[in-house]
């Protein structure tokens, strides 16, 4: 049997499969207001009726100037509750579980009507505005927004949630030497994350795990290697993460050459070094690739991105690639080969 089929549990996630669909911005609320709508409905749910184990709703933001862009998904209102509601609901019915990745975009806030805020009154780039440096009430205020955005989540019948300490957004902007030139308390690369963890594990049930994504590296040595983020992953696992989703870069300019299976290595080094489980992510839409990454314990779940946008049913093309059965629903189930059924 193929490995990536085996059901995985972590605490109280029980998943039929170790496929997740990678989260990933549609920039498609159309309304501007946050609130998730039919399309990202139908796209979330494509997915999850393609066979994925779990469905990681897209970056989703605790504050309103916390987003990327006016149409970025939000988490700051009941509003959003409802919307996320309904898609998990829907997403439950297709026999996968569901998440949300909360977030907060910080100095990478790109709308002119937002206004980016960070760490440090640094720029991402001269493309960029210059963030306007949180004092340290406005960065307590920010754990808060955390804290209720995770609620909400929870309220709306989330099975995990996802905290998005990557690619160069809030959370990993206070990581990074190149972002945080703090000297209060938030100066501590580890701090802005061990409250933000606190704050969202407060609100959850003690079952329910939290992934955090992480940037396993700054590809640069203006920021942190892979040594220096095991150090802090350990200080977030102490603080509560269950597991964590390991990706690369994105807080510092610049391209970084990706091939098949390029992040792997760092997220073997997130396991060595914490011993905590983890996803990895990254150019793994080869079906035998990304079996091989879960076969070789190299990585407990895998999370494939543009794949699952070329292919809503990746799951089960990778399952009928690999010489398992359909993941498909009963009512396709005349498409397959009777013995693949
Ligand atoms: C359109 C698009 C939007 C994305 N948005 C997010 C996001 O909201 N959060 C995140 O952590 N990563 C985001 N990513 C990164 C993906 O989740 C994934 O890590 C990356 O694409 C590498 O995986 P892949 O090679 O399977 O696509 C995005 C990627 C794409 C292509």
């Amino acid at each position: 049997m193929a490995k990536l089929f085996e059901p995985y549990r972590l605490k109280s996630l029980a998943l039929r499969n170790r496929v997740v669909m990678s989260p990933m911005c549609m920039y498609s609320v159309w309304a501007e207001d946050g609130v998730l709508n039919d399309f990202h409905a139908t796209h979330l749910l494509s997915r999850a009726v393609g066979g994925a184990g779990l469905i990681l709703v897209e970056m989703t933001d605790v504050d309103p100037d916390g987003r990327i862009t006016v149409r970025d998904s939000g988490i700051w209102d009941g509003r959003h509750q409802e919307a996320l509601a309904r898609i998990a609901a829907l997403v439950h019915a297709a026999g996968a579980a569901f998440g949300v990745q909360i977030a907060h975009a910080g100095r990478k806030a790109q709308s002119e009507s937002l206004s980016p805020v960070a760490p440090s009154a640094i720029p991402f780039s001269d493309r960029y505005r210059v963030p306007h440096a949180l004092s340290t009430d406005e960065v307590r205020r920010l754990v808060d927004r955390f804290r209720d955005g995770a609620a909400r989540a929870v309220a709306a019948g989330v099975d995990v949630i996802e905290l998005h300490a990557a690619h160069g957004y809030l959370l990993h902007q206070f990581m990074s030497r190149a972002s945080n030139r703090r000297e209060d308390v938030y100066g501590d690369p580890t701090r802005f994350g061990r409250d933000v963890i606190l704050a969202a594990k407060s609100v959850m049930p003690p079952g329910m795990p939290l992934f955090m994504r992480v940037s396993g590296t700054e590809h640069s040595a203006l920021g942190y290697g892979v040594d220096e983020l095991v150090r802090m992953a350990r200080v977030f696992q102490a603080a509560g993460v269950d597991l964590f989703d390991v990706s690369s870069g994105g807080n510092l300019p610049g391209d970084v050459s990706e091939f098949p299976g390029y992040q792997v290595p760092y997220a073997e080094a997130v396991a060595h070094g914490t011993g905590a489980p983890v996803m990895a992510v990254g150019r793994l839409e080869d079906y035998a690739l990304a079996e091989s990454v879960v076969a070789e314990g190299r990585a407990n779940l895998v999370a494939i991105g543009r794949g699952m946008l070329l292919d809503p049913y990746w799951a089960n093309s990778a399952a009928l690639a690999l010489g398992e059965h359909t993941l498909l629903p009963e009512q396709y189930h005349r498409a397959i080969p009777l013995d693949r059924r």
